[in-house]
């Protein structure tokens, strides 16, 4: 049967002899490997320095025709492709020779004549070596984004308070705990306090408890032994070995099952775990940093959420508020991502329209900082002129409405007396907004009040911009 080596890189065979290089490509070929010819050591530097194709092996004979020979193209390659192994090809088997192969840089050495067999040995080797790289590269990429705390975007006494607040606590060791509504910046908060940590230059790693089906999560987390359960072919680590020294997110910890909660209480004990299926006690040094939108106080009293887990974990407990309550921030954030958005779609910076600027303040944003996001990148699109005007925003009334039955008949039960007021007050005035085509004197006779008055309460709710509230006040 054939072997799959489709998603290998091919080899490139380096040598000055045409029936040489054709005898190599045809062992090497019979065994389904992709291969590439160059005749002089010049030629293989011009195909790597264009760096086009990528090679998981390059074998080469010692003497080349060119003014380079193999050993200076075996230190080259070393010093600057360092990743790339090179199998070097010897005119005899002599131990100083081989020494020299090896120190210059070469993985493996063949003397001639060789046997087809101690060739593919060799090209196998390297094969297990780039898999074994490919998937160390693999868990990099797998390991989140981070962002620098700057990247955190918002002048909201709240959100100054956030930073603030991530700067003193990031550099600590201590567990935290983010709560907050979906889209608030959860997300980034946890990876700005890996960031400031002294374990930056480790991994940093996420696992969403919630994406993770009940039954894998634990081995997912902590790995499992050959054997454990079906289907557990070979070892697997557990996630918690792959951020030794660095920092592990656990997003959507609200939904961790009872019995994993309290394996991963032991873990926060003292670092300690057993892997699925296994005996040994093993133990990593890893920082944990969870959230989650969940009413967590909820959850404990309808007994979902371990309450000494939630003690655990809430050494420093983080909460960004919702979009609507950080005020102009709204619009600072739009203007963020209408930059970034023009830049990705290759477009010129657009500006803003008044209205539309009024109509993203009233909003009140359910799905937060991800929803204006959203709602921006979409305006980007669908926008032909040079701000993007109402038009190009969805529609929120119907949502609107919809909120409004909720927030009039169940105020939250952690809002104050004048927080569910001021909710109140901003969805009446939203909604008369949006009735009223974001126009402030057809709003304000609805409501039955004056204009100057409409832009007081406007300002006071943060649903004026800044210039426009300077009026506001003057004239209220
Ligand atoms: N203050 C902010 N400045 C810049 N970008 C932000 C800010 N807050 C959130 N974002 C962006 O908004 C999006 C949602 O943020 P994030 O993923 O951190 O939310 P979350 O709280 O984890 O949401 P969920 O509970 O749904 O997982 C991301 O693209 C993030 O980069
Ligand atoms: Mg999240």
């Amino acid at each position: 049967m054939p072997r799959q080596r489709s998603s290998l890189p091919p080899i490139l065979v380096v040598d000055d002899e045409p029936n040489m290089r054709d005898s190599l490509r045809v062992i090497l070929c019979d065994e389904d490997y992709e291969v590439e010819t160059a005749e002089s050591a010049e030629q293989a530097l011009g195909y790597l320095d264009q760096g086009k194709r990528e090679y998981f092996v390059v074998i080469t004979d010692g003497r080349l025709g060119g003014v380079l020979n193999g050993y200076d193209l075996l230190r080259r390659i070393s010093r600057d492709w360092p990743n790339l192994p090179v199998i070097l090809i010897t005119a005899y088997a002599t131990p100083k020779l081989a020494v020299e192969a090896i120190q210059a840089g070469a993985v493996d050495y063949l003397s001639k004549p060789f046997q087809p067999e101690e060739l593919l040995h060799a090209v196998e080797r390297c094969h297990e070596r780039h898999q074994l790289i490919r998937e160390n590269t693999d868990l990099r990429s797998r390991t989140s984004q981070v962002y620098d705390v700057e990247h955190i975007i918002g002048d909201s006494p709240k959100m100054q308070e956030l930073r603030q607040l991530i700067r003193t606590v990031g550099p600590s060791d201590a567990n935290v705990l983010i709560l907050g509504e979906s889209g608030t910046g959860k997300e980034i908060i946890a990876g700005a306090l890996h960031l400031l940590s002294r374990r930056q230059s480790r991994n940093y790693i996420r696992i969403n408890c919630a994406a993770i089906p009940e039954a894998l999560l634990e081995s997912e987390l902590f790995g499992h032994e050959t054997g454990a359960f079906t289907g557990a072919l070979r070892l697997k680590r557990g996630r918690v070995e792959d951020a030794e020294g660095g920092t592990i997110f656990l997003d959507e910890i609200g939904d961790m099952s009872r019995p994993l909660q309290a394996k991963l209480l032991r873990f926060l004990e003292d670092g300690s775990f057993t892997r699925v299926g296994g005996n040994d006690e093993l133990r990593v040094d890893v920082r944990i940093i969870a959230a989650t939108n969940r009413d967590i106080v909820k959850a404990i009293r309808e007994n979902e959420f371990r309450e000494d887990l939630f003690h655990r974990l809430n050494v420093m407990q983080f909460r960004p508020i919702p979009l609507r309550d950080r005020g102009t921030d709204i619009l600072i954030l739009a203007k963020h991502f209408l930059k970034m958005h023009c830049y990705t779609q290759g477009r010129q910076m657009l500006g803003m329209a008044p209205d539309a600027e009024r109509k993203l303040l009233a909003h009140p944003w359910p799905g937060n900082v991800r929803e204006l996001r959203t709602v921006i990148e979409r305006a980007v699109i669908l926008e032909t002129g040079p701000v993007i005007r109402t038009t190009s925003l969805p529609d929120f009334e119907v949502e609107g409405r919809l909120r409004e039955v909720e927030t009039k008949s169940q105020p939250r039960p952690d809002q104050s007396f004048e927080e569910a007021v001021s909710s109140f007050e901003k969805s009446l005035i939203t909604q008369a907004l949006e009735e009223n085509h974001q126009n402030v004197i057809r709003a304000a006779e609805q409501l039955k009040m004056t204009r100057h008055a409409l832009r007081y309460r406007m300002q006071r709710l943060g649903l004026l911009h800044a210039s426009e509230g300077e009026a506001a006040s003057e004239s209220a």
